[in-house]
């Protein structure tokens, strides 16, 4: 499908909803976020596969998705939650109790509690322990010659690193990313046979929860989850349910990401050798790579917000409660803010200026510097063991909107 970005109102463009799946069936629509980018305004999608949510926003511009993510008093995180859908099997309620669906105060004060834990200094500290993980899982692949980069590989390493910071024990890695991406790939029908599944999946981790805090209680620790079960929000310490909700938040934000990010920075250094050569000759250049992977392929589509108030927003009159996309997706391939958005380029100037962890509002990604950390290891030891790494096969994408993944990349040993 091709949007005229000559003419301003064509038929396809009025009809242009982004929520229709068929829209995504040759990958993103590019040249509809480009012709998004160039009207004025915001752009309403009529979410016609979901007549009872009223439709959405859409804002794809990098100076909006700044600008409207700083305005929390407007743009509301806790009204309808940061998803495509009020109900994603976690009904609202469900949803606000977890800080990245909450507004100020609360959500200040929340993200204080594990704040310090993610902090660079002392996410530096976890240096030794992420690059041996990340070599452990690559050893078991180390003698294949062909296997799946994202079962393999891009699966088991961040479920490692944030299970060992929760403190929640190896075994119960897949179980718990199972369980994770029930919540993020509510869209994808592989992922989550059957809509109930959430709820069942839901009371799991809350027991599943419960257990780890049963043992914490008999054998205090210093892990993440141990820092929730402490906690003291306005006084008052977390409840079960809140706890486990933290507990998910964590596992999902830590998971889904650096899994899609490292698969997306792979799939392009196997796509383009002569930028994976110049990597392994020069890995001081890793990290920009990091970051030009991040804006090409940010892990999150968008997230959402609510209008919590009638506003007008460069000529869009948005009503109250009206949902609004923030799609990073979109900006960080805006043409006004990068030259040659579509190409991966080491050499960009200020290149870690992107929104892949969002727009620099509150609710900015709490696990940046973790990601960035894991991501730059992964990349170095992957290159150093497995210089050889080839494609080979089609990377299907998750059938998700909001996560931009990939679900298999085949590859095998020169
Ligand atoms: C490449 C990896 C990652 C990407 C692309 C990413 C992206 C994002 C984005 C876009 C947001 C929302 C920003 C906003 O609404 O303004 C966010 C929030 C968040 N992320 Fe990440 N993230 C990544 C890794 C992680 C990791 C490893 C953790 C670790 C636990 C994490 C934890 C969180 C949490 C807890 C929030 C909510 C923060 C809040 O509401 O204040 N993220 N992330």
């Amino acid at each position: 499908m091709y949007y005229d970005l000559m003419t301003s109102e064509t038929s396809a463009t009025k009809e242009l909803d982004l929520a229709d799946p068929s829209l995504w069936d040759e990958g993103v629509p590019w040249d509809a976020f480009e012709y998004m980018q160039q009207m004025d305004g915001l752009h309403f999608s009529p979410q016609k596969n979901a007549p009872g949510e009223g439709g959405f926003w859409s804002v794809v511009r990098f100076e909006d998705i700044f600008e409207i993510s700083r305005n929390f008093e407007t743009f509301s995180s806790e009204r309808r939650g940061i998803f495509l859908l009020d109900d994603v099997g976690a009904p609202l309620d469900i949803q606000r109790l977890q800080m990245i669906s909450m507004d100020p105060p609360r959500h200040s004060r929340l993200k204080k509690i594990v704040g310090s834990a993610f902090t660079p200094a002392r996410i530096a500290q976890h240096e030794d322990a992420i690059r041996q993980i990340v070599n452990g899982v690559l050893d078991s692949v180390a003698d294949r010659d062909e296997f799946d980069l994202v079962a393999e590989v891009a699966r088991p390493v961040p479920a490692r690193v944030i299970g060992s910071m929760l403190g929640t024990p190896p075994e119960d890695d897949e179980k718990l990313v199972h369980w994770t991406n029930v919540f993020t790939a509510f869209e994808d029908p592989e992922i989550r046979k059957q809509w109930d599944d959430t709820q069942e999946v839901l009371e799991e981790i809350i027991e599943y929860c419960g257990h780890q805090m049963e043992l914490r209680r008999q054998n205090p620790t210093d892990d993440l989850v141990s820092a929730l079960m402490n906690a003291e929000v306005d006084g008052e310490r977390l409840d079960d349910l809140e706890i486990a909700t933290f507990f998910i938040l964590l596992m999902a934000a830590g998971n889904d990401s650096t899994r899609a990010t490292y698969s997306g920075i792979m799939k392009t250094l196997l796509e383009q050798p002569e930028i994976k050569n110049r990597l392994i000759e020069d890995p001081a250049l890793i990290p920009a790579a990091v970051e030009e992977g991040l804006r090409m392929n940010p892990a999150f589509a968008f997230m959402g917000r609510a209008a919590a108030r009638d506003v007008e927003y460069k000529g869009s009159q948005i009503k109250e409660g009206d949902r609004v996309l923030l799609w990073y997706l979109a900006s960080n391939r805006d043409p006004a803010r990068f030259e040659n958005p579509h190409v991966f380029d080491l050499d960009r100037h200020d290149i870690d200026q992107h929104q892949a962890f969002g727009g620099k509002g509150r609710h900015f990604c709490l696990g940046a510097a973790l990601a960035r950390l894991e991501l730059k290891i992964w990349v170095e030891e992957t290159l150093r063991r497995m210089p050889d790494l080839e494609l080979n096969g089609d990377c299907p994408r998750v059938r998700a909107l909001f996560l931009n993944q990939y679900s298999s990349i085949p590859v095998k040993r020169a």
